[in-house]
């Protein structure tokens, strides 16, 4: 399947490779499955965090003065896990980003359709610098896209740029892939791994089953 998203990255971190054998065996359980994928949510977040803008600033060393790069302190960092499933890599993205705010997105799958059902949403009502806003959506499993594009859309309505909006997965499907694509071409996509297809209740084959019921022993 064709997708066109201009800014798709797939790990190749042998870490993550190993790590997904571990979450894909049926046979892990609740306690060895989270911890691979928070070793895996930690490869994917550092690379997904790459476009964020840097300032120069002057600190002194024990030994001079020297000029050093942070992070623009005026920007605006959205760390946005989609319920339940993206729970798990939300403590990851603040350790790694502590100034970010964390906005929860109460989404479902609904079993039948197929189709994302809203539940909570504490979004601002507006971002004071939408420009200077930077989004981190986090998912583990994207499979037909439909989640993926309701929660990408809340951020859109606010007027952040959709190339400051980066959607981080553990694995995605070609389809989920392409309704992205087709929705929001300048998404930022940072993923795991790029599966088979969908099975016909929506499944990501191979997949690793229910992200949400196998890391919270549902
Ligand atoms: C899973 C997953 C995504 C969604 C992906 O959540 O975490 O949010 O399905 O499917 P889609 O791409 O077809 O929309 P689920 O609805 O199972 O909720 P949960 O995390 O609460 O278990
Ligand atoms: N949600 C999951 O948790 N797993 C899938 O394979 C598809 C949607």
């Amino acid at each position: 399947m064709k997708t066109t998203l201009k800014n798709l990255t797939v790990s190749n971190n042998p870490v993550v490779f190993h790590n997904l054998a571990v979450i894909r065996d049926k046979n892990t359980d609740s306690e060895m499955f989270r911890a691979s994928v928070i070793r895996i949510a930690r490869i994917i977040m550092s690379k997904a965090f790459s476009n964020l803008p840097l300032v120069p600033k002057k600190v002194r060393t024990p030994l001079m003065e020297t000029e050093v790069k942070v992070i623009d302190p005026g920007a605006e960092l959205i760390i946005a896990p989609v319920l339940r499933a993206g729970l798990i890599f939300s403590d990851i993205a603040v350790e790694l980003l502590p100034a970010a705010r964390i906005h929860h997105i109460g989404l479902y799958r609904d079993e039948q359709t197929l189709k994302p059902v809203p539940y909570y949403n504490k979004l601002p009502k507006n971002f004071s610098n939408p420009l200077n806003t930077y989004v981190y959506l986090l998912d583990p499993m994207l499979a037909t896209g439909g989640s993926g594009a309701a929660a990408i859309k809340l951020f859109a309505d606010l007027n952040i740029p959709i190339e400051n909006i980066t959607f981080i997965s553990l694995i995605s499907a070609p389809e989920g892939i392409a309704r992205i694509s087709g929705e929001f071409p300048d998404v930022r996509l940072m993923t795991g791994a790029i599966d088979e297809r969908l099975n016909e209740t929506g499944y990501i084959l191979p997949g690793l089953g229910d992200a949400g019921d196998r890391m919270f022993n549902t």
